[in-house]
């Protein structure tokens, strides 16, 4: 990668932390700008130790718009990586305008601070789940998008919203990236994720299961129309994940090149392409972390579909993407993540 200068919103998060780890090994100079409402500051030096060198960290919010003209003053950047935004679908459900205002508000403020400061290359952090409930696995960037929840609407209002920038204004060069389910953690231990409460997701359920912090793992539902009755998910490791940014950056930067302009907005999916179910991720996590974890088989969760997984090709034609890990790697990153974590106080 060409040496950039990335501006990355909401980067002491899960996925925003490996992406600027990734960044900074990778020679760019990555700029954090998160409110730490998800996250916490020692990130910033526990990027430092993994990448040898230090991220910049601005405390700031999104919907700050003194902030973000300060911000963009104060760096000449080459591109932004947008991951700030609340991100839990039952809580969406039940508190849908702070959703609207974080993930909505604050990009549009985002939007227009990097207009105003002529960065327009972009990746925007979506979500497998604009495929919404109708389309048949798996999933292609091209099917038709709908929501069913909050969280979600704010994820496609978002991929709306660039794809009208882009067609008014074609010196915008956007990726849409839709991920699929991120887990592990960084191979260090030292980041990960570091979910507030109990955890809504199967994995970081999981990891508190095997540290004895919750009691047993509850299947949601195991009468899915699956080959073990569990629900089916594309788990992609988040070192994968963060690497797919940096090819994405890279692609961006070579499409303007060659169109000498902006390149529009360009959904592309970020998974594995095979799906992976509840039972065998338990199996997976049991064989990491060397204990038996206790499952109980409850009701389906409402919302919850029986298999979602990528279709991974645009990623590789586009951006020559791959992924390097499978779930046995997701789960002993993650235990050695939540091992390191506990030790620590984090
Ligand atoms: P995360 O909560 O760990 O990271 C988000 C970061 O944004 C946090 O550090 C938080 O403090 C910060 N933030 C939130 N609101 C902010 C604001 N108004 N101003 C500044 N900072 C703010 O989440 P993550 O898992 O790293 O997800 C990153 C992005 O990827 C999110 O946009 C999320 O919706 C999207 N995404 C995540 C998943 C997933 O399963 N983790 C799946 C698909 C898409
Ligand atoms: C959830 C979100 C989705 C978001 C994605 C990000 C919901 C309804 N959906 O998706 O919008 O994009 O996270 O990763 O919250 N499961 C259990 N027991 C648990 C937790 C989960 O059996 O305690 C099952 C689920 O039924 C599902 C699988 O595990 O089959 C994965 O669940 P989860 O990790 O919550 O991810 P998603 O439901 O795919």
């Amino acid at each position: 990668m060409s040496k950039k200068k990335v501006l990355v919103t909401g980067g002491t998060g899960f996925i925003g932390s490996h992406t600027a780890a990734v960044l900074l090994d990778q020679g760019c100079d990555a700029v954090i700008f998160d409110n730490l409402s998800n996250s916490k500051i020692g990130v910033v030096d526990r990027i430092r130790r993994i990448a040898a060198r230090r991220p910049d960290f601005a405390m700031g919010d999104i919907r700050d718009k003194a902030a973000l003209s300060a911000l963009f003053r104060a760096h000449d950047f080459d591109a932004v990586i947008h991951f700030a935004g609340l991100k839990a679908v039952g809580e969406s459900v039940a508190k849908p305008l702070p959703y609207y205002e974080n993930n909505i508000t604050g990009s549009l403020a985002l939007y227009e601070a990097m207009g105003n400061a002529g960065v327009r290359t972009l990746i925007f952090s979506s979500s497998a789940t604009v495929y919404g409930p109708v389309n048949h696995v798996p999933y292609l960037e091209g099917m038709p998008l709908s929501a069913t929840n909050p969280y979600g609407w704010t994820k496609l209002m978002n991929e709306q919203i660039l794809r009208d920038l882009c067609a008014a204004d074609p010196s915008w060069s956007v990726a849409l990236l839709r991920y699929f389910n991120p887990g592990g953690a960084h191979r260090s231990g030292l980041i990960g994720e570091d979910p507030n409460g109990i955890p809504n997701n199967l994995l970081p359920y999981a990891a508190k299961v095997a540290a004895g912090e919750l009691e047993r793992i509850h299947i949601f539902g195991d009468d899915y129309d699956t080959p073990d009755g569990t629900g089916v998910r594309d788990y992609i490791h988040v070192m994968d994940l963060a690497r797919g940014h940096a090819l994405a950056l890279d692609w961006l930067a070579a499409k303007r090149r060659g169109a000498g302009a902006g390149s529009g907005a360009t959904a592309i999916n970020l998974g594995t392409g095979k799906g992976t179910s509840v039972r065998e991720i338990i199996a997976a996590f049991e064989a990491a972390c060397g204990k038996t974890l206790p499952a109980v088989v409850g009701p389906r969760r409402p919302g919850d579909l029986a298999a979602t997984y990528a279709d991974a090709g645009l990623a590789r034609e586009l951006l020559g993407f791959e992924t390097e890990y499978g779930i046995e790697d997701i789960c002993a990153d993650i235990w050695k993540w939540q091992q390191y974590a506990a030790e620590n106080g984090i």
